[in-house]
């Protein structure tokens, strides 16, 4: 068995759309790529892991003598994405400042509680004040909310944070096997959006993401350039012999996109963007012809680069984060490929068709909610109607692509999705959605109008009758449509929280602010320890047992998200970032 996916976290690299001038002038000032290229030198030193190891200089056993480079010519136009927003009255802007201040708060008190406890160690725990060091002992929550430090206005604490990075190896790492996946968006996410965010003053970050940039290049070095997402690095750094697995899950392989991509463009040098482009090309190639087609199962050969082959298909964990990055790269490469277009546009179209379902609810809204698909045989899908909090980032996503694409109509595609997220939180004792749950499904078709009644949703739990079902929904604590929660932890996700904010930056819906409001009192008043913020055991409860966990995405992207939605439009435009 292979452990599940955990937020794959998108950190987000933030990228400044505007800046693609910049880019331009800093890639003539450092050549065309192929002149950056370090000689290949022979490592004749034992000291393997000393001092003077650079990843850079260690010759590729299966090099690449010519490097794809970003698509460059003009600009295609990418339409606006922002609402016009109107001027606010005083009394938005008192009440909007003063929820601001409160996310705020929650962000410093959690920074404190880093600081004190575990500074420089991935994550402080925030009932014990121990700290865990799963993602490589880099301090991955550091380097993960540099971005937030700076967005928030604490540039003191960004500087000093910033100087701490002169301590940290990227050449070597504290376990065994490096997560490639992981140190991507986490690590080499949070340096480059720091590095951008921060207009480019502070070297050291594009420094240190060139040294981390360079370590994880060793991880494509196999027979057919398919990366190793659990890498064995050092035996990758004394020449062993690597290549990819059998199995890999789908968002390690395709969640490396944006934040390659922006280091080839800040740096002029082609191989990181090269090494993206080989795994986008064979998912366009076969993106037609898998079980599903049009999506792409949660586990792919890269071994034989054969990614047709695997049964389950889901939009959350294990594959998420592939489908959010296509549109988002659109973005990032100006708009110049149609490649990142077709992706999401074919993906999409087949998501609606397999995935996308109603849940019945006693309000009748319509909401719309993605389960997952298993291929059992070429005639019989079988759908699962569940809702995972990782699939609240659909809702954000196609909210952007709807409008970079011109795609009008999806707007409300995205306000339905977002709206199935509120309603998981809305319908929860505690006010927040849990990791995973089973809805009752609408069939959706042409004569069912999705009405609700107490028998519908009894016949989705039993078919034992009105008083076994009854008993199932007392003993499980079953908020009306719910047919079973399969796992009842928050663990601090941004997800549902990102998709509000892309959805009121897209719509200018003045109630989704509101709505942030509920859903950030409902989380602070819940986590809240004296340390930091930790994660929920079971939300079914109205007071749920805390997890002493807090992971870097929740000062990293949680809070960023928070603090965004009661922001000014302008601050983080999304027609100037892509996050
Ligand atoms: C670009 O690369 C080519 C081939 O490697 C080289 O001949 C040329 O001088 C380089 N141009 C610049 C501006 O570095
Ligand atoms: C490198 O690739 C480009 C197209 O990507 C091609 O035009 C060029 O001829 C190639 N150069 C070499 C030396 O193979
Ligand atoms: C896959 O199918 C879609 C239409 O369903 C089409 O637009 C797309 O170009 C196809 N992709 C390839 C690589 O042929
Ligand atoms: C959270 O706590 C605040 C302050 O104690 C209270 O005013 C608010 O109603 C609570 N909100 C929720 C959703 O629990």
């Amino acid at each position: 068995m292979l452990p599940i996916l955990r937020r794959w976290a998108f950190h987000i690299t933030l990228i400044t759309v505007a800046l693609f001038l910049l880019v331009q002038a800093v890639s003539l000032l450092h050549g065309n790529g192929t002149a950056r290229q370090t000689p290949i030198q022979r490592l004749t030193h034992p000291g393997l892991f000393g001092k003077k190891f650079r990843w850079r200089d260690l010759p590729q056993r299966h090099p690449v003598d010519n490097f794809t480079a970003p698509p460059s010519g003009p600009l295609e136009h990418i339409p606006k994405i922002q609402h016009d927003f109107a001027e606010e009255t005083p009394t938005q802007r008192a009440e909007r400042q003063s929820r601001l201040a409160a996310v705020k708060e929650a962000f410093v008190h959690s920074w404190e509680g880093y600081k004190k406890n575990a500074w420089l160690q991935d994550e402080v725990a925030p009932i014990s004040g121990k700290s865990h060091n799963g993602f490589g002992g880099w301090g991955a929550t550091l380097v993960d909310s540099l971005d937030t430090l700076w967005i928030m206005g604490l540039q003191k604490d960004f500087a000093v944070a910033v100087a701490e990075l002169r301590k940290i190896d990227f050449t070597t790492c504290s376990l065994n096997e490096v997560n490639v996946f992981e140190t991507t968006i986490r690590y080499l996410g949070g340096l480059l959006s720091a590095y951008d965010v921060s207009g480019h003053k502070y070297d050291i970050l594009l420094d240190k993401a060139v040294e981390l940039g360079d370590m994880l290049y060793g991880a494509f070095d196999t027979p057919n350039r398919m990366p190793v997402t659990r890498w064995d690095w050092k035996n990758s750094a004394l020449g062993g012999l690597q290549e990819a697995a059998r199995f890999s899950l789908l968002a390690e392989v395709g969640s490396l996109t944006l934040e390659f991509t922006r280091l080839s463009q800040l740096t002029g040098n082609h191989k990181w963007y090269d090494a993206i482009a080989r795994i986008t090309d064979l998912f366009e190639d076969q993106q037609n012809r898998t079980k599903v087609p049009g999506l792409f199962a949660t586990q792919i050969d890269t071994k034989n680069a054969d990614f047709t082959r695997d049964v389950t298909f889901s939009f959350g964990g294990m594959a998420d984060s592939l489908y959010e990055y296509f549109p988002k790269q659109h973005l990032m490469l100006g708009g110049r490929s149609e490649q990142y277009r077709t992706l999401y546009n074919t993906a999409l179209a087949s998501a609606k068709e397999h995935m996308f379902f109603r849940p019945l609810n006693p309000d009748n809204q319509e909401l719309l909610v993605i389960g997952s698909v298993k291929r059992k045989s070429a005639a019989h899908l079988i759908f699962t109607p569940e809702g995972e909090h990782l699939t609240c980032f659909a809702g954000g996503m196609v909210a952007l692509a709807a409008k970079i694409f011109r795609q009008t109509h999806d707007v409300e595609t995205a306000r339905q999705l977002v709206d199935g997220c509120l309603w998981a939180y809305d319908s929860m004792p505690s006010g927040i959605m849990p990791e995973i749950y089973r809805a009752a499904p609408c069939t959706v078709t042409a004569t069912d109008d999705c009405a609700w009644s107490n028998k519908r949703w009894y016949d989705a739990i039993t078919h034992d009758g009105a008083e076994e079902a009854q008993a199932i929904i007392s003993s499980n604590k079953l908020p009306p449509g719910f047919v079973s929660i399969e796992d009842s932890r928050y663990q601090l996700r941004p997800e549902a929280i990102e998709s509000l904010f892309v959805l009121y930056r897209v719509t200018g819906d003045t109630t989704l602010p509101d709505k942030a409001w509920t859903m950030f009192q409902s989380i602070s008043n819940l986590t809240k320890t004296k340390i930091a913020y930790a994660g929920l055991e079971d939300v079914t409860q109205r007071h749920p047992k805390l997890i002493d966990s807090m992971e870097s995405f929740w000062t990293a992207e949680t809070l960023k998200y928070f603090f965004l939605i009661f922001s000014e439009p302008d601050v983080i435009s999304l027609d100037e970032y892509v996050l």
